[in-house]
C-alpha cells in the first residue's frame, strides 16, 4: 500500500475559499491559556445568530417585517419589527449555548438573568443598531460586548457583574449587514474581519489583522445639529470644512465607523447644550468599539476620558463619543477644550 503526503492543489482549477471564523476561532484559542473554549463557543454563537439576523433583514422588504412594531424601547425610541426579531434571535442563540448568565440588550429595561449555573460571561447587545434605515436598505449593524463575571459562577448575578468599565471587556465585535455583511472582532489580540460568503453559509476571513489609518480625511457627525452644539464643537467642524475633510455620515453607527476605522477619519456624537450626554449608549455601543478601535490602533474618547476607563452607572447610560485614527480625534479634542491638552490615550 503506498501513502503520499497531501499535497494541496497547485492547478487553480478550485480556487481556495479560505479561512472560516469557526476554523480561526479555534487557531486562536490558545491566546487564552485558561481558557476552556467557552468564549470560543459563545464568539460562535453570535456568528450563528448574525447569520439568522442577516437573513431576515436581507428578506425584510418581502417578508412584512420592514417598518414599525408599534412600541418603544426604554430609550423612548420606536422599535423596528427587526429590532425586536433580532433581539429574539441574539437572547435565543446567547440563552441555549451555556456560556453566559446574563445579558443588557438595548431593547430590553432590565438586566436579563438566564439563570445558567455554568455561564461565566455577561454579553452586553444592541441587536440592530441603525434600524430606522432597514426600510430604506440602508447599513445596519449588531454590536456586542463580552465580559467575564466578577462573581462566583453559580451565584446570583450582581451590579458588580454588569457595571465593568469597557476595559475589562474579554471580547467585542459587530456585524454589519451592508453591501456585503462582515462580523468584526477583537478578543484583545488585534482586529479581525470576516466577510459572509452567502451561498456556503460562511464568515471567511477577509481583514486579518485591521490597522487603522493613524490620520484621515473623513468627519462624520450629524450637523443637523449644528444649532445645538458647543462652540468647540462648531470651531471644530468648520476647521474639517476649511480642511477640506470629507463628509460622511450614513446615520447607522457602526457603517459610520467600519468605514473609518479601514479608511481613516473620525465620527463624533457630541455632548450637545440640551444633551450633555450624548446619545450613544456606553454599555452597548461605545465600549465595544472604543475596544476594537484601540485594538486596531486608533482612539475613543468622550471628550474627556477615555471610553473604556468610564465606570458606568446605570444600565443604558448614555455618552458621547468621538472614536476613529488617533491624530484626528486628537485634533478635535484640541477645539472641544483649546484649554486642555489633546488627550493622551
Ligand atoms: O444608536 C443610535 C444611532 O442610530 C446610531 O446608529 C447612529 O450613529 C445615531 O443613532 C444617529 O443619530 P442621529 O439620527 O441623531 O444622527
Amino acid at each position: 500500500m503506498k501513502i503520499l503526503p497531501y499535497q494541496p492543489d497547485q492547478s487553480g482549477m478550485a480556487y481556495s475559499v479560505g479561512t472560516t471564523l469557526d476554523r480561526f476561532i479555534k487557531s486562536k484559542q490558545s491566546d487564552f491559556p485558561f481558557a476552556s473554549g467557552e468564549l470560543s463557543q459563545l464568539l460562535r454563537d453570535i456568528a450563528l445568530a448574525a447569520k439568522i439576523v442577516n437573513r431576515e433583514t436581507n428578506r425584510a422588504g418581502l417578508a412584512n417585517i420592514g417598518g414599525a412594531f408599534g412600541q418603544t424601547n426604554v430609550q423612548g425610541e420606536e422599535q423596528q419589527k427587526l429590532d425586536v426579531i433580532a433581539n429574539i434571535r441574539f437572547m435565543r442563540a446567547l440563552s441555549k449555548g451555556g456560556e453566559v448568565c446574563a445579558i443588557v440588550s438595548e431593547e430590553e429595561d432590565s438586566v436579563i438573568d438566564l439563570q445558567n449555573g455554568s455561564g461565566k460571561y455577561v454579553v452586553a447587545i444592541d441587536p440592530l443598531d441603525g434600524s430606522s434605515n432597514i426600510d430604506v436598505n440602508i447599513s445596519i449593524g449588531t454590536i456586542f460586548s463580552i465580559y467575564r463575571r466578577k462573581t462566583p459562577v453559580g451565584s446570583p448575578i450582581q451590579e458588580e457583574d454588569i457595571m465593568q468599565p469597557g476595559k475589562e471587556q474579554v471580547a467585542a465585535g459587530y456585524v454589519l449587514y451592508g453591501s456585503s455583511t462582515m462580523l468584526v472582532y477583537t478578543t484583545g489580540f488585534g482586529v479581525n474581519g470576516f466577510t459572509y460568503e452567502n451561498s456556503l453559509g460562511e464568515f471567511f476571513l477577509s481583514h486579518p489583522a485591521i490597522q487603522a489609518p493613524k490620520d484621515g480625511k473623513i468627519y462624520s457627525i450629524n450637523e443637523g445639529s449644528e444649532l445645538e452644539w458647543t462652540p468647540g464643537v462648531k470651531n471644530y467642524v468648520d476647521h474639517c470644512k476649511k480642511s477640506q475633510y470629507s463628509a460622511r455620515y450614513i446615520g447607522s453607527l457602526v457603517a459610520d465607523f467600519h468605514r473609518n476605522l479601514l479608511k481613516g477619519g473620525i465620527y463624533g456624537y457630541p455632548s450637545t447644550q440640551k444633551n450633555p450626554n450624548g446619545k450613544l449608549r456606553l454599555l452597548y455601543e461605545a465600549n465595544a468599539l472604543a475596544f476594537i478601535a484601540e485594538q486596531a490602533g486608533a482612539i475613543a474618547t468622550d471628550g474627556v476620558q477615555r471610553i473604556l476607563d468610564i465606570q458606568p452607572e446605570t444600565l443604558h447610560q448614555r455618552t458621547p463619543l468621538w472614536i476613529g485614527s488617533e491624530k484626528m480625534v486628537n485634533e478635535a479634542m484640541g477645539f472641544l477644550n483649546k484649554k486642555r491638552e489633546a488627550v493622551n490615550l
